[in-house]
């Protein structure tokens, strides 16, 4: 009897260990600052829907737009603690993890986002993406948001216009020294603050993609916008070693493969924005969309390009120079 109640127990034992293991699938927080109707807010949202598809009962997603989980300055520092395991932050936000990614900041540096990828793509691309791995990172793929413009309480048309505002940057030394290049200032701030330092005009201006100008709202506060393209907006994926690292064998693959074709997905939307955003602004009447000529646009490459000489030693002359070559 006692020998029949102990296999008893030890099924019920098994049945309710196997019952809570079902109970609890493995949770990925994916946090992230933008708004939902973004390349990056859409790539979140298709890696939820396809995970869980390919991963019922066994991964769950939850996705956090907005900054309402972790804002720009946090969100690395709660991965390693393991407080969230997915993020997508811009390129420029990686200063203390690696400086090799500055590259990505250099103004005028890629002619469009064709080079951009097959920069990121080749080989030093790539290596760029293990560049976090010290640190307990690691880089799962980039995913594109697109080119910057200039947006501003006043019309920019040469570097001379610039002169003196106050602009919102990431935390990214190379993009102070861009905007301190042609005599702007430039202020280190997190993205949730953008819109009501705009709108309060404890700032001047900011640069941005036009997807990001337009789900913000930015345009409402800001009556100009150039359209400079004058530097990169991208993301990097990233999740934390520990957490990659001790996922399941036949887990890992599955997510991966979710991952990658989320980042494809995103990437389609992120091509398609760059138009469609940019007519939704103009179409608002709230914002005027400027154009510069060619040769307005030699004065701004002139007064910045300096600054790829200042971080040349930090980022390291061959990482420059493999993208200087992926623009031909
Ligand atoms: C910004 O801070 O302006 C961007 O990095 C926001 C984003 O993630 O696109």
């Amino acid at each position: 009897l006692l020998k029949h109640s102990l296999i008893t127990i030890a099924a019920a034992t098994t049945l309710i260990a196997s019952g809570l293991l079902q109970a609890r699938p493995i949770e990925i927080k994916f946090s992230h600052v933008v708004a939902e109707n973004t390349p990056k807010g859409q790539m979140a949202l298709k890696f939820k829907a396809l995970v869980e598809q390919r991963l019922p009962g066994k991964v769950q997603v939850k996705v956090f737009p907005n900054s309402q989980l972790f804002g720009d300055n946090k969100v690395l520092e709660a991965m390693i603690l393991g407080d969230v395991q997915l993020a997508a932050p811009s390129l420029s936000k990686f200063k203390k993890y690696t400086k090799k990614l500055q590259v990505f900041d250099l103004p005028f540096l890629f002619k469009d986002m064709e080079a951009v990828d097959r920069f990121q793509q080749g080989p030093t691309g790539q290596k760029l993406l293990t560049s976090l791995k010290k640190k307990g990172l690691v880089g799962l793929g980039y995913l594109h948001n697109g080119l910057k413009q200039l947006s501003a309480s006043r019309p920019l048309k040469t570097p001379a216009d610039i002169d003196g505002l106050k602009f919102r940057i990431m935390a990214s030394d190379v993009l102070a020294a861009q905007f301190e290049a042609v005599d702007a200032t430039p202020v280190k701030k997190p993205f949730s603050e953008v819109f009501t330092l705009l709108q309060t005009r404890a700032i001047d201006g900011q640069e941005n993609t036009w997807s990001n100008i337009y789900s913000k709202k930015f345009f409402e506060v800001q009556p100009y916008i150039t359209e400079s393209n004058h530097g990169l907006l991208d993301y990097i994926i990233v999740t934390s070693a520990e957490f990659w690292l001790t996922l399941p064998k036949d887990i890992r693959p599955i997510v991966k493969k979710s991952l990658d074709e989320a980042i494809a997905h995103g990437n389609s939307i992120a091509a398609r924005k760059v138009n469609e955003d940019r007519q939704k602004i103009i179409d608002s009447g709230k914002s005027e969309v400027l154009t510069i000529t060619n040769r307005q646009r030699q004065q701004w490459v002139d007064a910045m390009k300096p600054v790829w000489k200042e971080f040349e030693r930090e980022i390291g002359k061959d990482v420059i120079r493999a993208a200087i070559k992926s623009n031909n």
